[in-house]
């Protein structure tokens, strides 16, 4: 499949862009302070917090998971049977106690932070994909 442009200019914070690519559905989030800073609150309750995993870009393996902590770029499916998750950008709630912000799974009760990190207890074995992607210039990213 070709590579797909986002076009991220006017991306308010919190904002998530949706494309395609592949077939599959990439998210892009444009993260906000609270979200970024959010992200130290609860690293003891994840699988992968570093995400050390080999299967994916180098630049996913570390605490953002991303190029330009700003920007989340991700597959939006779960890894544990293929659902896509739900997005909550206010705050995880029930889901997960006391996080500001993250994806959650309907199918299985996965949930996933808003770096796509896998929370401990959840049927999904692995951070979300973060796919390959670069930077064309401040305001766009290619996928693939
Ligand atoms: Fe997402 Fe099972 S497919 S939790």
């Amino acid at each position: 499949g070709a590579p797909v442009e986002v076009n991220i200019a006017k991306a308010e914070p919190g904002q998530m862009i949706r494309v395609k690519w592949r077939g599959k559905p990439v998210w892009v989030v444009r993260r906000s302070p609270e979200m970024l800073d959010g992200l130290k609150s609860h690293e003891d309750r994840l699988r992968d917090p570093n995400s050390e995993e080999p299967q994916q870009p180098s630049y996913a393996s570390n605490e953002y998971r991303a190029i330009k902590k700003e920007f989340f770029v991700a597959v939006g499916i779960c890894t544990h049977l293929g659902c896509s998750p739900s997005y909550l950008p206010q705050e995880m709630g029930e889901h997960v106690e006391g996080v500001e912000a993250g994806f959650f799974c309907p199918c299985h009760g996965s949930s996933y932070d808003i770096a796509g990190r896998v929370f401990q207890g959840v049927p999904a074995p692995l951070n979300l994909v973060v796919p390959p992607h670069y930077y064309v210039d401040d305001n766009t990213i290619l996928v693939g």
